[in-house]
């Protein structure tokens, strides 16, 4: 069976990009699939975080991830500062990653511009994420656009360590979402829909209550010819909303159009409203019983367990190709 790897932050709510980009690929995906699903608080420390609210975030997630529909006996599901073999093939990795190509990262070049003082982390975030991918012999890695060049690093990263030291590692694919791999800011829909944007208006959470979700749909940024039709470069705002519709409805965009020409924004956004209240309202019920109970601790210790077993081969063998050490162990 094939290996899936991926991982989310826990820096915050996580949005409907987050969802649409990487959860609901990750439920789709663990039938057919040996998966492991990460929450990477270790990443998330590459900016500044507030302590309590960190430990809050990564329970949250964890149940997200269950809410959503996450299967613990088909997955493995686990936090990264809890297997400590990431930070070791991090550092490893760090020493066959170059400088130049860090800084090429176009989410280091965001993260860092106009900052005066950018933690190293920051810079060393990709062979982290190189680290937690190649671990476990990881064939496909779903995630969303902004990950591809992350990923397409990991595997020049690898490639480098399979031809200097041994051939140890699998080389991932990427996996990204034929629709909706780039869910846009309502806000501002030429940019991305982003948990860390300061204008809480841009996203909509899992968590959102129905009133708020309708709100914020209802003052998502559109334009002024009231046609509702996908065109990405000439209606951004209209074509994210018409994705976001089609995705959650399974409807296709072309169904969607028909279905609302004639009818101005108001109808299709208050619809889409109705739509998004409907998805998140059963994971809202499932995550409020699994954040009261003990599962979740049981559900991330197991996962812990089975990470840390499988990971700590990959560490030795990393060691073993280096030199690392004494003679096998
Ligand atoms: P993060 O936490 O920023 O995002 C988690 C996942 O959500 C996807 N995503 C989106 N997809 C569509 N539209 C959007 N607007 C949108 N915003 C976010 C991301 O592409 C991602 O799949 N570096 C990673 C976390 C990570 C990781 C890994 C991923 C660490 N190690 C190993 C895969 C494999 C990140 O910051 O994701």
């Amino acid at each position: 069976m094939k290996t899936i790897f991926s991982g989310i932050q826990p820096s915050g709510s996580v949005t409907l990009g987050n969802y649409i980009g990487a959860l609901k690929q990750f439920i789709d995906l663990q039938q057919d699939y040996n998966c492991y699903f990460c929450i990477v608080d270790q990443h998330a420390i590459t900016v500044s975080q507030d302590r309590l609210q960190l430990r809050k975030n990564i329970r949250s997630l964890a149940a997200l991830y269950l809410a959503v529909g996450l299967d613990p006996e088909k997955a493995t599901l686990f936090i990264q500062s809890e297997v400590p073999a990431h930070a070791q093939a991090g550092w490893m990795l760090q020493c066959v990653a170059y400088i130049g190509e860090l800084e090429r990262m176009t989410q280091y070049k965001d993260k860092s511009a106009g900052k005066e003082a950018v933690s190293a982390g920051l810079l060393t975030y990709p062979p982290l994420m190189a680290a937690d991918i190649l671990l476990y012999g990881t064939d496909l890695v779903p995630v969303g656009e902004d990950q591809k060049q992350h990923i397409e690093l990991t595997r020049d990263i690898a490639e480098r360590f399979n031809k200097k030291f041994n051939d140890i590692f699998t080389i991932p694919e990427v996996r990204i979402p034929k629709v909706g791999a780039r869910i846009m800011s309502l806000t501002e829909p030429t940019k991305k829909m982003s948990k860390s944007d300061p204008n809480l208006k841009s996203f909509i959470t899992l968590l959102d209550d129905p009133k708020t979700i309708e709100k914020k749909i209802k003052s998502a940024v559109t334009d002024s010819d009231g046609i509702v039709k996908f065109d990405k470069e000439n209606k951004p705002g209209v074509s994210n909303l018409l994705s976001i519709y089609s995705i959650f409805t399974n409807e296709s965009i072309e169904e969607l159009e028909n279905k609302y020409e004639g009818k101005g924004y108001g109808d299709f956004k208050a619809d889409l409203a109705d739509v998004v209240v409907n998805t998140l309202t059963p994971i809202q019920e499932r995550y409020k019983e699994l954040m009261e109970s003990e599962e979740l601790d049981q559900i991330l210790d197991r996962g812990a367990e089975k990470a840390n077993a499988a990971a700590n081969k990959m560490v030795k063998k990393m060691e073993n190709a280096m030199g690392l050490g004494r003679k096998k162990r």
